[in-house]
């Protein structure tokens, strides 16, 4: 192209000269008419080279800048964990159909995907597996089980059967669970709607040894529940409600070691009186364990200690669908071809 221009730039000088008289004696006049055009020519290529070579310059630098913010050198949410363990983290969620649930499902799929080394098992309380749950599951990049179980016939449902189901599935396949690089494990328990910081998996359950508790934000009618340490030893529990349970925790707020599970074959039954209804001082219990064996996490500073999950709630959100004495059936709001689970 700019070859090209340059050839015509010398062409149009070239006749121009050669209008002027230099047709007598064409060797000599042209190499003094045609010599200063060419040399200006030559002049203008390097002009123009040199700003080519400036832009390209530029460009190389600015890509390779820009490069470096989409593609950093290093992860920049995976926490480097300081912990030389490599436990697996077994998540145990039980869902089902609510409006809210691929929200609930997507907040907690991006804090997951931050956290190495975890295995993520989610039982759908339904007959079928859900294309968009399991679309965002697949999005984690994390390794994940994906199942259907619907609540049997006498259980409760607020998802006990679906942590049964994911308990004997964790008994059954473990070393594919654990994968080829894992032999040690650690079991949560998380449901879809609560809050977690990453370091809630990275600094806690990837410790725990035997049993760890920690606190639990907006649970049991208050706005913290959390064990009562004595010497590193928890001699109590600081909960509102029935704290006189051996193992007063709501189930965002412990993890066992895979071991534990492994060596009972406790499950989650269809009451638990124990606990007042609330099923995890059961579970707890018939797995063997004291109070003794409690490893509590996160209490060592005196002030401004962190809550690092949140039992969040989701309410539905308040969508008209019919109106008061309506006896015709009303048909579900028009999603305009979305999925939202109406
Ligand atoms: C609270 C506790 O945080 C739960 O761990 C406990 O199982 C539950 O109480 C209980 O009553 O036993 P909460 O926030 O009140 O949970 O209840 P949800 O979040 O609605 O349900 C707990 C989990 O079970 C969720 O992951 C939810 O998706 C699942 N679930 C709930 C089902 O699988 N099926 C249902 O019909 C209801
Ligand atoms: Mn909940």
């Amino acid at each position: 192209m700019l070859w090209s221009n340059a050839q015509v730039f010398g062409d149009k000088l070239e006749s121009q000269a050669l209008q002027k008289g230099c047709e007598e004696d064409i060797e000599k006049h042209c190499r003094r008419c045609i010599g200063y055009p060419t040399m200006r020519t030559m002049n203008k290529l390097k002009k123009y080279g040199m700003y080519t070579l400036f832009f390209m310059f530029i460009f190389v630098v600015v890509f390779q800048f820009s490069e470096d913010v989409r593609q950093p050198a290093y992860p920049v949410f995976k926490r480097s964990e300081t912990n030389q363990t490599n436990r697996m983290i077994i998540v145990v969620t039980p869902t089902y159909k609510r409006m809210t649930r691929i929200a609930d499902m997507l907040r907690m799929a991006n804090t997951l995907s931050h956290v190495k080394d975890l295995h993520w098992i989610v039982i759908e309380d339904g007959n079928k597996t859900i294309p968009a749950v399991q679309d965002i599951l697949d999005r984690t990049g994390l390794p994940y089980t994906y199942q259907a179980h619907k609540t049997a016939l006498g259980y409760p449902r607020r998802g006990w059967y679906q942590r049964t189901m994911a308990l004997k599935l964790i008994r059954s396949n473990t070393s594919q669970i654990l994968g080829q690089d894992h032999q040690e494990g650690v079991v949560y328990f998380g449901d879809d709607d609560n809050s977690y910081d990453i370091r809630l998996f990275t600094d806690y359950i990837r410790n725990v040894k035997t049993l760890g508790i920690w606190a639990v934000g907006l649970v049991g009618g208050t706005v913290v529940e959390a064990p009562k340490v004595v010497d590193g030893k928890v001699t109590a529990f600081n909960v509102k409600w029935n704290p006189k349970r051996r193992f007063a925790v709501d189930m965002a707020g412990f993890a066992v070691n895979l071991n534990v599970v492994l060596n009972s074959d406790a499950v989650f039954g269809t009451s638990c009186k124990r606990g007042g209804g609330a099923p995890e001082t059961c579970l707890l219990e018939d797995m063997g364990l004291e109070r003794e064996d409690i490893e509590p996490f996160g209490y060592e500073k005196t002030k401004d200690r962190e809550i690092f999950v949140w039992h969040t709630k989701t309410s539905t959100p308040n969508i008209v669908q019919s109106k008061k004495n309506q006896t015709k059936p009303v048909p579900p709001p028009d999603t305009f071809g979305y999925f939202v689970e109406v």
